[in-house]
């Protein structure tokens, strides 16, 4: 049963999408409009565009789009009807009753498992069959406070007692097998996945729990540290461990670290702000998310060697999202973790306080394997450093790390300046190239790409589908010339039916009732579809070319695809185009 209009105009009215946005991004005031940096992509200059006058936003970097409802679908990883319930949720507004939702329920179902199983673990950490795990943590200096303000829990070393626990509950199996709780084997029998670990509860940061990790007690186990696989209501690349904390802090940066118990100890330690990722490298996911909360990240990553490459990538990443990297370097521990137990929360803070920026970091990497006493080696340095240096675009900043790298290379600040002006000279030359490229076609720059080198045929696709949602009268005038197979696209073909269908069924084209029958990602491309025809007139002429395109390449192919064509097909139509030409003659 759809949702009706009605309800869908009063829960847009109740959310009005730059207050709703503005929870998760940080909006500008450009005009009448707002401006902010895109969640769904990362970069450093604003391309999101959010429109008051039709509750809308489109990003021009990503083509991501929509409305209220498709913002909420994207960046909460809800689906449609979930969205509108998060919204009428927030509003305040009473769901239809004839809207049944499965997948929310499912949803809800896995978090209550998750939050009973969490209940589990820690009920049994804190009672005499938690002992190991009791002792565990506290000989790792975690205060009694720490574990409760975690939620730690132990995983008894046993096949079935999670299982059984939730079972008596009333969860059903598969539920729990759903929840990554249960194992399946080969057999089909079902066991506890967490065993003989101590339990760290992930918390996502509107308070539910979505995942365990846990540490294994055993001296030689396979692997240290077991996390949940991905479920419905967990995706490893876009959480990010104790943000529902960090997100919180007063501080302006976060501090970004590899493992649950460096995280742990910091915040123990009074650095609220700290966040891990879960056991992988971090994402491009974790960076915009990261963003919505801070503009500056330390990352403190483990001492060694991957712990160092893998900040290389870290650094990457968090400059891609728009954010500032900064590197903190320890030496004398192996990770954050041990550093606050030797040397305590102030030792840290000076390390905090010390950690450069990317560039110094990166130019102390560049000696890495060279021999910096021999000419050779400085030569090979210096090349680096100069590319590298020729990045940076504040002088002050540039004339800091010039002189940091003549001492590095025995040289004068003076002659390394000279080579970095040099080449920023050679690079602004090539970027007001690039320039001029752009401003001869100007379609491309607006559209980040998504214009692209379109065809007449894309252009006339996209042209008829944004003046179906425009003018929907014209269907039938449409209709007349053309049939959905003149549509050579099959996604746009689709996208025509659709809208098509809607239109002759008297149903609502508004972009907030499309969802329903559209993937989030699809009404993005629509919202790309109908704002970047926004800019030009709706007239009958424009429609007409549009119709003219697809009709002439239908006479072309016989309305067959050149590749969908026999061979006859193909040759009766090349005999058919050298009479036209001969004709013309
Ligand atoms: N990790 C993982 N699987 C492993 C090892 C590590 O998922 N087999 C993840 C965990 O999230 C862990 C992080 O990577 O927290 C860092 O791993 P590592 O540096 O090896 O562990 P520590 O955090 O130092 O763990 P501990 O102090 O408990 O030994
Ligand atoms: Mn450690």
């Amino acid at each position: 049963m759809p949702l009706s209009e009605e309800f869908l105009d009063k829960l847009k009215d109740a959310n009005e999408i730059s207050s709703v946005m503005s929870t998760y991004v940080s909006l500008k005031r450009a005009g009448r409009d707002n401006v902010c940096l895109c969640p769904f992509h990362s970069e450093k200059t604003a391309s999101c565009h959010v429109y008051s006058d039709t509750q809308s936003f489109y990003c021009f970097g990503c083509g991501a789009g929509g409305d209220v409802i498709n913002f909420i679908r994207l960046i909460e990883h809800l689906d449609y009807l979930e969205s509108v319930k998060f919204l009428a949720q927030r509003a305040g507004i009473p769901m239809p009753d004839d809207s049944y939702d499965r997948s929310g329920e499912v949803k809800q179902r896995l978090l209550e498992i998750n939050r009973e199983a969490a209940r589990f673990y820690r009920d049994i950490l804190l009672s005499g069959a938690g002992r190991e795990g009791r002792d565990y943590l506290r000989n790792r200096g975690l205060t009694e406070n720490t574990i409760r303000k975690y939620g730690l829990g132990y995983a008894p070393d046993d096949w079935g007692k999670l299982k059984a626990h939730l079972l008596s509950k009333g969860f059903r199996e598969q539920e729990l097998v759903d929840a990554a709780l249960l194992v399946r084997s080969q057999k089909g029998n079902t066991y506890d996945k967490f065993r003989h670990r101590v339990m760290f509860p992930i918390i996502d940061r509107r308070g539910n729990i979505i995942a365990f990790g846990g540490r294994t007690l055993e001296p030689d186990a396979p692997a240290k540290y077991l996390n949940s696989d991905e479920t419905a209501v967990f995706h490893k690349r876009s959480s990010l461990f104790s943000l529902n904390f960090a997100k919180n802090t007063k501080e302006k940066f976060l501090i970004l670290c590899e493992g649950y118990m460096d995280v742990i100890s910091l915040n123990q330690a009074g650095f609220d702000n700290a966040v891990a990722t879960l056991g992988t490298a971090i994402t491009p996911e974790q960076a915009r998310l990261m963003r919505q909360y801070c503009e500056e990240v330390v990352i403190s990553y483990d001492s060694d060697g991957a712990g160092q490459k893998a900040t290389m990538k870290a650094i990457n990443l968090l400059s891609e999202a728009g954010i500032e990297a900064k590197v903190l370097q320890m030496t004398g521990a192996k990770d954050p973790d041990e550093y606050i137990q030797k040397y305590g929360a102030d030792g840290f803070r000076m390390l905090l306080q010390q950690s450069g920026g990317a560039i110094s970091f990166e130019l102390k990497k560049f000696t890495a394997g060279l021999d910096m006493e021999t000419p050779e080696g400085r030569a090979s340095y210096l090349k680096k450093a100069v590319a590298l240096l020729a990045e940076v675009d504040n002088r002050i900043d540039r004339m800091v790390y010039i002189s940091d790298t003549a001492r590095i290379c025995s040289m004068t600040p003076g002659e390394i300046e000279k080579a970095v002006e040099e080449r920023r000279r050679y690079k602004s030359y090539s970027m007001k190239q690039q320039e001029r490229r752009e401003l001869i076609n100007p379609v491309r720059k607006r559209s980040g790409g998504e214009n692209l080198g379109r065809s007449p045929e894309d252009k006339a696709q996209r042209g008829i589908i944004a003046f179906l949602f425009h003018s929907p009268d014209m269907l039938k005038k449409i209709e007349e010339r053309l049939t959905d197979e003149d549509f050579p696209d099959e996604n746009y073909r689709n996208m025509y039916n659709a809208v098509a269908a809607r239109i002759k069924n008297g149903i609502s084209l508004d972009i907030s009732s499309i969802g329903d029958e559209f993937s989030a990602e699809q009404v993005g491309r629509i919202m790309g579809i109908i704002s970047e025809h926004n800019l030009l007139p709706y007239q009958k002429e424009r429609l007409n070319e549009y119709i003219t395109v697809l009709e002439k390449r239908r006479d072309k192919y016989g309305g067959k695809k050149p590749e969908e064509m026999s061979e006859s097909d193909l040759l009766e139509r090349m005999e058919k185009l050298r009479r036209e030409k001969s004709g013309r003659k």
